[in-house]
């Protein structure tokens, strides 16, 4: 797979953050509408790098979602206002990522928000348990705390992780073709203390859950890509396999049994989860940005310090994704699972 090199862009400059994706770029003027020249070489990189990082790229909220559209339609919060959430920003396509309850006081050690945050601090993509997928997401740091109390973004390359798996778990995949069920609730549960207060009682299968194939085409590069996160809370097979399984809606697909699916969905992670894919990217500036691309890469909030002492403002816009695989096999209903 060719792979493209700083000579192919004019107007932007890439430096490579990891030795087999995501990049630092230099050469955007973001305070002016990006002009499309200079936006078709950001696109262009993203599909080849996974994760862009720009420096004190200084939006504001109405800029930052004026960016987001740029790369497709956008994701918003509507369906967690109606039930009852209030967002902290003017505007619905920003998602509240901080470690602040919606009225700006930091989240106490033990709340709600506080569990229920704990989920994007394991290996995870965007909006895999909705009927339509998350493409890109835009991450703002609004506010940081002060160096030193952590909070790091970490990123995995699932495309490379995919090229490398163990002879054995490559053809297991290609034989297999599994289906991920992701689940929002399955994420938080695993992340958060197991006897939290707000998730002890919850039964990820009383929701639906997002389907889609692990082993996929990333299609912008045409490379393959493992599909996975800690949403996924069981495996399916694609093709039928045993004659008395009958499909139904809530059920459509066989399940991979017990414990041999949760086994391998732990050794996929554990795989693409390795030092080798993985990038730390430290937040330096009030006013940085990231773009990474969901299908072709998993992150997770860095361990911190900071939770309860200091405001970790970060802002988000999610892009749905716009391939053909967006919807994996699921209805395509405008119902969302969930914040965030
Ligand atoms: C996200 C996310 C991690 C972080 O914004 O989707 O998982 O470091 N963020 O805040
Ligand atoms: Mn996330």
């Amino acid at each position: 797979m060719p792979h493209a090199t700083n000579t192919e862009y004019h107007h932007i400059q890439l430096k490579k953050l990891a030795p087999t994706f995501a990049a630092e770029v230099t050469g955007v003027d973001f305070s002016k509408p990006v002009e499309k020249e200079v936006f078709d070489e950001i696109h262009r990189a993203i599909v080849d790098y996974g994760v862009l990082v720009f420096r004190k790229a200084s939006l504001d909220d109405a800029r930052h979602v004026t960016f987001a559209a740029l790369f497709g339609e956008l994701d918003d919060v509507k369906p967690y206002l109606a039930m009852g959430r209030k967002n902290r920003f003017p505007f619905d396509e920003l998602f509240d990522v901080s470690n602040q309850e919606d009225d700006g006081s930091l989240v106490k050690l033990g709340s709600k928000r506080h569990h229920m945050g704990l989920g994007n601090s394991i290996f995870h993509v965007d909006s895999s348990f909705n009927p339509r997928r998350a493409g890109y997401s835009l991450l703002r740091a609004h506010q940081l705390p002060p160096r030193g109390h952590g909070g790091n973004t970490d990123f995995a390359d699932t495309r490379t992780a995919f090229v490398e798996l163990p002879e054995d778990l490559r053809k297991d995949l290609l034989e297999n073709e599994y289906i991920g069920a992701h689940s929002l609730m399955h994420s938080r549960k695993k992340a958060a203390p197991k006897d939290s207060e707000w998730l002890r009682d919850i039964d990820p299968e009383k929701y639906p859950y997002g389907r889609h194939d692990i082993v996929q085409t990333h299609r912008p590069s045409g490379r393959p890509n493992l599909y996975i996160a800690n949403h996924m809370h069981h495996l399916e097979y694609k093709k039928p396999r045993s004659a008395s399984f009958t499909p139904t809606k809530e059920q459509p697909y066989e399940r991979v049994p017990q414990p041999q699916g949760t086994e391998l969905i732990e050794r996929l992670l554990a795989h693409a989860s390795q030092p080798r894919y993985v990038v730390s990217v430290e937040w330096e500036n009030e006013g940085d940005l990231i773009v990474w691309d969901n299908t072709c890469v998993m992150h997770k909030a860095g361990e911190g310090t900071f939770m309860e002492k200091y405001a970790r403002d970060m802002r988000r816009c999610t892009v749905h994704d716009g391939s053909i695989d967006a919807w994996g096999h699921n209805e395509r209903t405008t119902k969302r699972m969930g914040l965030p």
